[in-house]
């Protein structure tokens, strides 16, 4: 008897947690994405249907420029906080999610810096500084920051910048840390390009963030930049899943951080190529229990980067006139779509 009552005890329990696994499952895929997308400044202040498109047509903004070290710390006691201040008091009173971008990049450092930035104590005491006096003038606004950018070449080798010259690699976790201080709340990231499958850099990359995680360093998520290029014949979705899978096994969230789609010389009328590939990012992103954003890096294009330097680049979800393009359907359909 008592062994029948354990049989049907444990067959119940069995049972119980089946359903409560595939309820957790059904929840998960249930998720959504938020689409997101980089703002600059000068259309988001002079540019009413620029304006239009990225506060009904988005989930969230990131700051495409004006929070760079060049631009908001221009000189050693001087912070140029207004530009960034409206785009983000605009999108909170808007509803909208804010991402910064970004605290520590090599590719934006203010000359002062490199005049007073001398050893690795003096190079330290200013990234501290930056990083809490940034952090905190929008702590509870600015929801996710990206907080160090760029960091390993595609070898795999750390990236020669003035932090990393005077301080060494410990300029990475030191600004999580300092970050973290600075607003307890928010979620922070490591951003770069070409980390979004296998390779030299990506596995380097995650070693070390694995690393920092296990000295409880507060690494909260990988951004995937995802500039792609529409001709890269080594696209493919399932690399995308595979990395995905491994950054998730790691207890890392992931957001796709900077995405567009160069077409280069694959005229955009005649071909879905660039439809095809958003959307298949998107899915990916959408199936990952990690993924919780998509941005596109611009509002339409002619405000992408890729267009300041080639005025035929169409690399965005809205083309030169602000129409939306086909793509922009297809995807949000995929980012919001519940069973
Ligand atoms: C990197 C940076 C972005 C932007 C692009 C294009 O991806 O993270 O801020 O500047 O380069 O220049």
């Amino acid at each position: 008897m008592i062994k029948r009552i354990f049989i049907a005890m444990t067959v119940g329990i069995g049972i119980i947690s089946f359903i409560l696994y595939l309820t957790e499952k059904e929840e998960t895929i249930n998720k959504e994405v938020d689409l997101g997308v980089s703002i600059k400044y000068e259309p988001f202040k002079s540019n009413e249907d620029y304006l239009n498109i990225a506060t009904e047509k988005f989930e969230s903004w990131t700051i495409e420029n004006e929070m760079k070290m060049s631009f908001i710390h221009p000189r050693e006691n001087e912070f140029n906080f207004s530009k960034a201040d409206e785009i983000v008091d605009y999108a909170k009173k808007n509803n909208l999610n804010v991402r910064g971008h970004t605290l520590v990049w090599g590719s934006s450092v203010p000359d002062w810096v490199k005049e007073k930035a001398v050893d690795s104590d003096s190079a330290k005491k200013i990234l501290k500084n930056h990083i809490q006096n940034v952090v905190g003038h929008y702590k509870g606004k600015v929801d996710s920051w990206d907080v160090v950018n760029e960091a390993w070449e595609d070898d795999g080798s750390y990236t020669e910048n003035i932090w990393y010259k005077l301080i060494g690699p410990e300029y990475i976790p030191l600004s999580f840390k300092w970050a973290r201080e600075a607003d307890p709340n928010a979620k922070l990231v490591y951003n770069d390009f070409n980390n979004q499958i296998i390779n030299k850099k990506s596995k380097q990359m995650l070693k070390t963030l694995v690393g920092y995680k296990k000295d409880n360093i507060p690494i909260d998520g990988i951004g995937m930049q995802m500039h792609l290029n529409a001709e890269d014949p080594t696209f493919s979705p399932k690399n995308i899943e595979k990395q995905m899978n491994n950054i998730e096994k790691h207890g890392f969230q992931i957001e796709i951080t900077e995405m567009d789609v160069n077409m280069k010389k694959i005229p955009d009328k005649e071909s879905n190529i660039q439809s095809d590939i958003y959307t298949k990012v998107g899915e990916e992103c959408k199936k990952s229990n990690a993924c919780g954003g998509l941005t596109v890096w611009g509002v339409d294009d002619s405000y992408s980067w890729l267009s300041e330097k080639d005025k035929n680049a169409t690399p965005l979800l809205f083309n030169y006139e602000g129409e939306k393009k086909d793509v922009y359907e297809r995807l949000i359909n995929i980012l919001e779509e519940t069973d």
